[in-house]
């Protein structure tokens, strides 16, 4: 009993090291949210899919959790993007936020490629 538990703790803290960058944010939610409800305009990767959504695979989670709150909030407005950040809760937004934070951009950005690339930047 109590090696099992010292065993799980084990584990955990392997998981933990291997996501760095997630903090004690659930990745698997995360992702299970932003495939159901974000992919649609976002892209099932975060990038997305028209010229008037931004991307945002690879975008730093603080950034994205402070605009969901000003979404959420009316700071921001967007006329579908406040409708969709309406409802989540705190935790959903954090979880989803570390999601996207954890994707990469393709190769074309960050292997440099021609300038302006994916994102179109001069
Ligand atoms: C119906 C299409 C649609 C869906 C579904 C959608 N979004 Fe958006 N999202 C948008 C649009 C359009 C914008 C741009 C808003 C603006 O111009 O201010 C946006 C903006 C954002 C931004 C701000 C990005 C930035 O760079 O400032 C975040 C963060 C975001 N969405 C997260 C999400 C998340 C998380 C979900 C799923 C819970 C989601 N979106 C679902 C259309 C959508």
């Amino acid at each position: 009993m109590h090696s099992t538990l010292i065993g799980r703790a084990g584990t955990l803290v392997l998981a933990a090291a291997q996501v760095p960058l997630a903090g004690a944010q659930d990745l698997a939610a995360g992702k299970a949210r932003a495939d159901a409800v974000c992919g649609a305009c976002h892209g099932a990767n975060g990038v997305s899919v028209s010229d008037t959504i931004p991307n945002l695979a690879g975008q730093k989670s603080a950034y994205l959790q402070s605009q969901l709150r000003a979404l959420k909030e009316g700071t921001r407005k967007n006329a579908i993007m406040g409708a969709i950040a309406a409802q989540p809760s705190a935790e959903y937004i954090a979880n989803v936020a570390a999601h996207y934070a954890s994707l990469h951009i393709g190769e074309e950005v960050a292997g440099g490629g021609e300038p302006g690339g994916v994102l179109g930047v001069p």
